[in-house]
């Protein structure tokens, strides 16, 4: 193998961040998707969403010639060395992952390996319980293309551990590498592929990469469950639990990461993995009360919010309300298991009405339901004339409306934090109903 060619089946996330670090590496990079208009505004240098500083990386390695779109599974593997497959993996109603998309790339591979000489390499890359490489794609790839793993090509799984919002950097600086290898050799050529990048490496086997993913998310949502259970536990004491975790992340043992409560954790990852392994581990006779209970408490946390919505303004019939961030997360255009759907349809429940404003979300938010929000342009226009305000995702631009702006635009200057997203004595010293998620339980 000279200069290692790549192929990434996937235009998502992982695909397309990780399609573009390849190339930003020097590899020359085909992603491929089965919609067309994603290929065609690709090779324009226009990702297919919205992600910081990633359109003009893009752009960057589109014009270089590094980084294309194709719509062509087939003619992408034959002209690679390395395929990496990153489909989507969506829960179905049991909880378990959805694998068409994976067994139809096994299917592509497998049929282009059937007449392709040199030792071609296939990494698994989406998200997959353990034993999916090994006993799902690999049968495939062997049945399709009529060869044999470790001998005729090879197989490995390098899970992504990205975060939306953060793509980009966090596909150019990952802070470890996770290679699962079947035989050295491919590992080996993992690891070349990798030689720029400045982490640690490690190397397992297959199922052990499938499982450390899991794992990651799992501890992920935990730790941000722990905070959610100790914000009401703190709510009853009259503490900042703010304070309190940062108190518990000075442990070096610990850690400040991922100890923000708020009300829950949404996107397209932790509730679908916790989900999947839950789901899995059922199966397979593995006890999971921990991620139960995580999984339980993550729904009770929207709900906690509207209570102390409940609690600050009253009755919420005949309210209007100025709903501030509608993505999972800032940063992102995602509204994937967004914790802003259960509390709006409860805010609807309890007979209010709601003024929505978020930067980028709207075209992503507005098929989830039909309740009659209004979409606003400008968070000046939510705002304006609402009752009060609640923050559901703290991008940049929220977390920068001055306390001035809510004293005049409301109509009482009431704020309700779901993301710690304002200084909580600042907003109190200008004269601001301030309430939030593990915040004090009076304006004392
Ligand atoms: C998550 C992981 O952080 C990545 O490492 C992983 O690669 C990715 O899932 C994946 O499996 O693809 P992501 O879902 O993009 O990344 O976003 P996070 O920043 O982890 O946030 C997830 C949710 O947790 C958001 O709703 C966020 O608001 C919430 N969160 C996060 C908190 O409520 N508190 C925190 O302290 C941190």
């Amino acid at each position: 193998m000279e200069k290692i060619r790549i192929a990434v089946l996937g235009m998502g996330y992982v695909g397309l961040a990780g399609g573009m670090a390849y190339a930003k590496h020097g590899f020359k990079t085909i992603c491929t998707t089965t919609t067309p208009s994603k290929a065609k505004n690709l090779n324009k240098g226009i990702p297919p969403f919205y992600e910081p500083e990633l359109e003009e990386l893009v752009k960057e390695m589109v014009e270089k010639g590094m980084l294309s779109g194709s719509t062509n599974n087939i003619e992408t593997i034959k002209e690679s060395d390395v395929t990496f497959i990153c489909v989507g993996t969506p829960s179905l109603p049991d909880g378990s992952a959805d694998l068409s998309a994976v067994k139809d790339t096994a299917k592509d591979i497998g049929t282009v390996l059937k007449n392709k000489d040199d030792y071609h390499i296939v990494v698994t890359k989406s998200t997959i319980v353990p034993g999916t490489t090994e006993n799902l794609v690999l049968p495939i790839l062997e049945k399709y293309s009529n060869k044999k793993v470790g001998r005729d090509f090879g197989l490995c799984m390098n899970p992504e551990f990205l975060r939306q919002g953060q793509a980009v950097h966090d596909s150019l600086n990952p802070d470890r590498i996770v290679i699962g290898e079947y035989d050295k050799k491919s590992g080996d050529v993992l690891e070349r592929i990798y030689s720029g990048y400045d982490c640690p490496k490690m190397r397992c086997e297959i199922r052990a990469a499938e499982l450390i993913k899991y794992a990651a998310n799992s501890l992920l949502a935990t730790k941000i469950t722990f905070a959610n259970e100790f914000s009401r536990i703190s709510e009853k004491f009259n503490i900042d639990v703010y304070k309190v975790m940062k108190g518990v992340g000075l442990d070096f043992r610990i850690n400040p990461m991922f100890l923000n409560a708020g009300c829950g954790f949404g996107g397209s990852c932790f509730p679908k993995d916790v989900n999947a392994i839950v789901a899995l581990s059922k199966k397979i006779g593995a006890e999971t009360p921990l991620l139960d209970a995580v999984l339980y408490t993550n729904e009770l946390q929207p709900m906690h919010f509207v209570d102390i919505i409940k609690d600050t303004v009253g009755d919420l019939r005949g309210k209007t309300v100025a709903f501030l961030g509608l993505s999972f997360k800032p940063d992102t255009d995602d509204t994937r298991a967004t914790r802003a759907l259960p509390i709006i349809k409860r805010l609807y429940q309890e007979g209010a009405h709601v003024k929505a404003y978020d930067p980028k979300a709207y075209y992503k938010f507005k098929p989830l339901t039909d309740l009659p929000i209004e979409y606003m342009d400008t968070w000046e226009d939510a705002l304006k004339n609402a009752d009060f305000a609640v923050v559901q995702s703290d991008w940049q631009v929220i977390k920068d409306i001055k306390p001035e702006d809510f004293k005049t635009l409301l109509r009482n200057p009431i704020v309700i934090d779901g993301r710690r997203s304002y200084d909580p004595e600042e907003l109190i010293k200008n004269g601001i109903t301030y309430r939030a998620i593990g915040w004090k339980n009076l304006n004392d």
